[in-house]
């Protein structure tokens, strides 16, 4: 096989995610020999691939030099996809200082540390439920009945959602997540799936958001129907949009971690065996499953003016595209960055992101990931593969769809 050039790598078809799952091996050429890379292929409109973890960090640290937009991230020119500056959502990713701190500070206290332990039983006891769900049996879809299964419960219940809804919950975030994808598409062109799960959330987000302004309860969406940004209530476009921001977001990513957590320790068995030796890992494992997954692949940002990364110029009006999970296998950063390592100290993956938007719900995501693990680890006795792991259709969320596993698990402690 011909050796990998920056010329030659492919990094956004989404058909190749599906194939090969992350394109490790092109990422690294792209650190090593053009970190700062115009990727200008027939198939995309041109950008900027940023690779490097210190270019991440300089990049996301000046949000006004490098604006958040409305494209959320660079793929390819498909028939029927939405136009660049199609407004599917206005939401905390496609804004900027000082509009997005003022929208941010809405909903930000239920996502402090302190906010989230406050969650703690809760996620514990819907972890053992997910799990006795599927004691009685040695096989099953891991992703759709185990992984899904709890991100989905904890936020739908900060929110105040009633279980009968979950489902569809489910069914319009993976629309929105992966509208390239057939299996949530169905016949639909991109553009007509996103606007589809849209008008289906914003039907049912209006109802939520009107019962909370007559009855407010001590939830989310009461905080978000009753919340005000510079002291008035938020434009109803901006609301729902609000609303879907954390539903998919909550949904779409920490299942993600899970699934290639729990497929990195059937590839690695020794440390799986460490996990089980001492559950106590679980906060560390956390933290590597995620460096190791980094469920989001890329989001963009917009040069305001001209300037330059390292030396290389880029003009006002030109994309970049932040590439995560290269940075998180950066050789400058991290020790041996191709090993899974629960013990691994520090661990300054940027999985969540840096700066401006860093991620809100990392703090939710990291109580999950480690109540999940910590009660994998006390009850599989056993596990292993059953069958190939089906990836979704997307460059930007790497999403595992269905993981068949064979497994023992012992009932509740
Ligand atoms: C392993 C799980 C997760 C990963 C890897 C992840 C990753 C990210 C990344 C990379 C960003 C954007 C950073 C940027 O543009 O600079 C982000 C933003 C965001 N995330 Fe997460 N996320 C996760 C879980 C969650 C959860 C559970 C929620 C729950 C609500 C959430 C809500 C958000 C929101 C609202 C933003 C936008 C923040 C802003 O623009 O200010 N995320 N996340």
């Amino acid at each position: 096989m011909a050796a990998l050039t920056p010329d030659t790598v492919d990094i956004i078809d989404p058909d190749l995610y599906v194939r090969r799952g992350y394109p490790h091996d092109e990422w690294a050429v792209l650190r090593r020999e053009a970190p700062i890379y115009r990727y200008e292929r027939a198939n995309t409109d041109p950008f900027w691939a940023i690779t490097r973890h210190a270019d991440i960090v300089n990049v996301s640290r000046q949000p006004e030099l490098f604006h958040s937009i409305q494209r959320l991230f660079v793929t390819i020119n498909e028939e029927g996809s939405p136009a660049p500056d199609e407004a599917i959502l206005r939401q905390l990713l496609n804004m900027n200082p000082p509009e997005h701190g003022a929208y941010r500070a809405i909903v930000n206290r239920r996502f402090t540390p302190r906010g989230v332990q406050g969650l703690r039983e809760q996620i514990d006891r819907i972890t053992a439920e997910v799990l006795d769900g599927i004691v009685d049996r040695t096989e099953c879809d891991f992703v759709t009945e185990v992984a899904a299964r709890l991100p989905l419960a904890v936020i739908a219940e900060m929110f105040g959602i009633p279980r009968a809804d979950w489902a569809m919950m489910f069914r319009l975030s993976n629309m929105m997540i992966g509208p390239g994808d057939a299996e949530y598409a169905g016949d639909e062109t991109i553009l007509e799936t996103l606007q589809r799960a849209r008008m289906e959330f914003f039907q049912y987000f209006s109802q939520l958001c009107e019962d909370r302004r007559q009855n407010p309860r001590d939830d989310l969406a009461s905080v978000l129907a009753n919340g005000l940004v510079n002291g008035a209530p938020l434009p109803i476009f901006e609301l729902m949009s609000y609303f879907a921001l954390l539903i998919i977001a909550g949904n779409e990513t920490t299942r993600n971690a899970t699934s290639g957590g729990l497929q990195a320790f059937i590839e690695n068995p020794a440390q799986w065996a460490r996990l089980k030796g001492d559950p106590s890992m679980a906060a560390g494992a956390a933290e590597e499953i995620v460096r190791w997954t980094s469920p989001v692949i890329q989001f963009t940002r917009k040069a305001t003016a001209d300037t330059n990364l390292c030396g290389v110029p880029i003009r006002a009006g030109d994309e970049l595209a932040l590439f995560y999970p290269s940075a998180n296998r950066d050789e400058a950063v991290f020790d041996r960055p191709g090993v899974f390592d629960i013990g691994r100290n520090p661990n300054r993956h940027i999985a969540y992101g840096i700066g401006e938007h860093f991620c809100l719900g990392a703090n939710l995501a990291r109580l999950e990931l480690q109540v999940m693990f910590r009660q994998l680890a006390e009850r599989l006795e056993s596990v292993e593969s059953a069958g190939p792991l089906h990836r979704m259709r997307s460059n930007f969320v790497g999403g595992i769809k269905h993981m068949p596993i064979r497994y023992r698990m012992r009932p509740r402690a």
